[in-house]
């Protein structure tokens, strides 16, 4: 069983590639996610969790949603991480909630993708060049990772190398940064907002409340910064203070960019 969360499509792309491969079921993890449903998970299959990386880390609210939530059948876990290039101590934790969970802690694997955060300054924007070529390489990684997966193998070397001076420094600075930096007082609507809801239908949190037009209105001080609602509006209408105005939106599906499952 395929298990995803994915806000701009990298990790949905990586996962339905996977579950192709594996002949296997994909399954979208937003409505879990949204509802809080902790419902058991059953799959005579090994089970296979596609997360983004966020700051560093596996996302708080996978986290939550998997340690919550009985998996069912099979023993072997593996996690596969999309990233813009960096997992910091990703694999460090799935391998401790693997054996939180009783599960077989079976590896990780790494995919470079493009970076979807856009609400800082800190990087600059990828050319469409980059962006296609971090995708290709990533598609040609898929069927090695398949293989392994299918024979029940452990991944080995196929993430990157977590040191401790990573956790001692990851550990106190994601929650610090969180709070700084992930407030959701800059984000603002414009009039080219069409109220289709679909921001507020996406967030993963249900930080986003859809007014009487179906305007996004942010309900809360914080969120995940998923990007998820500025990225997916289909007229661009959010931004994010004077940071996302003269940036380009990035959305995997936006690329266009099919690829021929081969089993
Ligand atoms: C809040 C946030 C934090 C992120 N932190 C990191 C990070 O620490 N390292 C990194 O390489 N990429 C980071 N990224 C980039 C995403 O991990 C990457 O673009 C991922 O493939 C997005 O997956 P998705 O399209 O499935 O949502 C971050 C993205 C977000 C939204
Ligand atoms: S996704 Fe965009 S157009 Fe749709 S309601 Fe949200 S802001 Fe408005
Ligand atoms: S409000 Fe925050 S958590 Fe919700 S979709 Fe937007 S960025 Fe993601």
């Amino acid at each position: 069983m395929i298990l995803y969360f994915s806000a701009t499509g990298n990790t949905r792309f990586i996962a339905k590639e996977l579950a192709s491969r594996l002949d296997d079921e994909c399954l979208d993890l937003l409505k879990r996610i949204r509802e809080k449903d902790y419902s058991p998970i059953t799959s005579d299959k090994p089970f296979v969790v596609c997360v983004p990386v966020y700051v560093c880390e596996i996302p708080p609210f996978i986290i939550d949603l998997i340690r919550n939530t009985p998996f069912e059948g099979n023993k072997n876990i593996y996690f596969v991480f999309t990233s813009g290039g960096y997992s910091g101590i990703c694999s460090t934790m799935a391998k401790r909630l693997a054996r939180k969970k009783g599960l077989n802690y079976m590896g990780s694997a790494d995919f470079k993708m493009p970076r979807n955060y856009i609400a800082n300054s800190t990087y600059p924007e990828l050319s469409e060049e980059e962006i296609r070529h971090r995708i290709d390489v990533s598609y040609k990684h898929i069927p090695e990772i398949a293989r392994l997966i299918k024979d029940e193998q452990k991944l080995v070397k196929l993430s990157k190398h977590v040191w401790l001076f990573e956790i001692l420094i990851t550990v106190p600075f994601t929650p610090v940064w969180t709070r700084i930096k992930q407030g959701v007082k800059r984000f603002s609507v414009s009039d080219k907002c069409i109220g289709c809801r679909k921001c507020a239908n996406l967030c993963p949190l249900k930080v986003i409340r859809a007014d009487e037009k179906g305007r996004p209105v942010w309900d809360a001080r914080m969120c995940a910064h998923c990007m998820s609602c500025i990225q997916n509006c289909p007229v661009e209408a959010i931004e994010y203070g004077d940071i996302t105005p003269p940036k380009k939106r990035y959305t995997f599906e936006r690329y266009g960019i099919t690829k021929t499952p081969k089993p």
